[in-house]
């Protein structure tokens, strides 16, 4: 008899067939005349009842059917008793396929997710990361959907590269040499053409500057894989490797841009609702019991549009009326995370997306405003989250981006092939970067960026 998945054999209705299902067991009860066995297997959040008669089955054997251990269990399709589950399972052969050490270290329900981290290999095995994991799959899916209704096309840009799209100097080194056996100039600075590449590489922290390269050639494009930031931020919102969806659209402007970014979350949060009812369900009730209604407001209003300099006064007003911050608030200054979730919690109540930032806080690539003192730059800043997304309108004038890198002081002999984009047909264009674990944090409710990736990289936690 071949094996049913759990979430298949919950939905059936046909009782009397015989059904096999395999798992891992989550609670085991015993009587002397009946024994309840909760069995997960991963397809669901649900467990289905295993009902075993004891004296059919051999002591030693049941014994060992404890909490993590995992099963097979052969039999007859019951309508059940209990309340909130169709169907259950009455055993007829039941067979050990891995004991479970006492020394199991989820077996206790209830572990704070502290201890669960410390425990990153076997956490998955739990209730909530199973939800938060089905439920990460579920947003990858619906992003490939949006983007390839919408006409996109899936773009891959390189990992390992030469260039630092931010500009921020945050990047990984990428060498096949000890950093040791690398050969150093008369000034003591390494040389790197002894190595691999030639050149210093490294990972890369954002795809968007080849993306734009996929724009300007197929007109919308989107990446989706893993970016590297080597900042020493030790916060619930940053990891060291995150993935990050990146859409580039050609002839775009600004009110194009803000309405992708609305549409694109809003499709994604309500493929959720739509998709995961019994995760969400789970995570509502055991995890904040305000995440459901959370989500459908997002769906269902619009986001505030905001320009950065009303922004500050709002911020200034509020500081006035008694509102402390840490970090002062003024002109030129880049929000913290305080005031950005000031702005969407406790003031306008809903996501902002906050426009037109001095441009000295953000990247050279940022579409210059007509004052030359801000640019088209987009933030969309979410309750309980702060920025999830960020992007632009890119400056398409090859005079312009050059003045932008000169005064930035970036090599521009590494930068002659994102230039010639501007210099062979150039035209207008722009987008955006969402965050992926950002966006899991929102729609799962969970509190620390390190419990919705499978394996968080941050300083100082790499074990495997
Ligand atoms: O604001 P960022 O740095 O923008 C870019 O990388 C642009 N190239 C995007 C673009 O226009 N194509 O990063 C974009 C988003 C942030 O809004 C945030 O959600 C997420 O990526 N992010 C991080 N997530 C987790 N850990 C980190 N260390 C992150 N840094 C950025
Ligand atoms: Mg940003």
């Amino acid at each position: 008899i071949r094996r049913t998945k759990i979430v298949d054999v919950l939905q059936r209705t046909d009782y009397g067939a015989e059904v096999n299902v395999k798992g891992w067991v989550r609670t085991h009860r015993s009587s002397k005349v009946v024994d309840f066995i909760a069995l997960n297997d991963g397809s669901t959040i649900n467990n289905v009842q295993v009902v075993v008669d004891p004296a059919t089955v051999d002591a030693e054997l049941l014994k060992q059917v404890t909490t993590g251990a995992c099963i097979s269990a052969t039999g007859k399709l019951v309508e059940s008793q209990g309340q909130g589950q169709n169907s259950e399972i009455q055993c007829t052969d039941l067979q050990l396929l891995g004991a479970c050490g006492s020394d199991y270290p989820m077996q206790k329900k209830g572990q704070t997710f502290e201890y669960m981290r410390q425990h990153a290999h076997l956490r998955l095995r739990t209730n909530t990361f199973g939800a938060v994991m089905r439920i990460r799959h579920n947003m990858a899916i619906a992003i490939h959907k949006y983007f390839h209704d919408h006409g996109f096309f899936y773009f891959h840009s390189p990992i390992i590269t030469a260039s630092d799209a931010e500009g921020a100097g945050e990047m990984f080194q990428v060498t096949t040499k000890k950093l040791d056996d690398l050969k150093k100039d008369e000034n003591g600075k390494v040389n790197y053409s002894d190595d691999f590449f030639g050149k210093m590489t490294s990972l890369t922290v954002s795809g968007q500057l080849e993306g734009e390269l996929g724009a300007t050639a197929l007109g919308q494009i989107y990446t989706f894989g893993p970016t590297f930031r080597a900042e020493n931020s030790n916060t619930p919102r940053h990891l060291a490797e995150f993935w990050m969806i990146e859409p580039e659209m050609a002839f775009i402007d600004l009110d194009d841009l803000m309405d992708t970014e609305e549409d694109f979350i809003k499709y994604c949060v309500r493929w959720a609702l739509d998709n995961c009812k019994d995760d969400l369900a789970f995570l509502n009730k055991m995890i904040d019991n305000t995440l459901i209604e959370r989500l459908q407001g997002v769906v269902s209003e619009d986001f505030v549009r905001l320009d950065y300099t009303e922004g500050i006064n709002i911020l200034e007003e509020a500081v006035k009326a008694g509102k402390k911050f840490e970090f002062p608030v003024s002109w030129g200054m880049d929000l913290a995370s305080e005031h950005e979730r000031f702005l969407v919690e406790e003031h306008f109540k809903k996501p902002v997306i906050m426009t037109h930032y001095p441009k000295g806080i953000k990247a050279f690539y940022m579409k210059l405003d007509e004052d030359g003192r801000t640019v088209q730059g987009t933030d969309v800043l979410f309750p309980q989250i702060g920025e999830i997304i960020g992007g632009s309108v890119r400056e398409e004038s090859y005079d312009k981006l050059v003045a932008q890198i000169e005064e930035r002081h970036i090599p521009m002999k590494d930068m002659w092939w994102y230039l010639d984009t501007r210099r062979f047909g150039t035209c207008p264009h722009g987008g955006f970067g969402l965050g992926f674990e950002r966006l899991i944090l929102f729609v799962t409710g969970m509190q620390n960026i390190r419990d919705v990736i499978p394996f968080p990289r941050t300083p100082k936690s790499a074990e495997f």
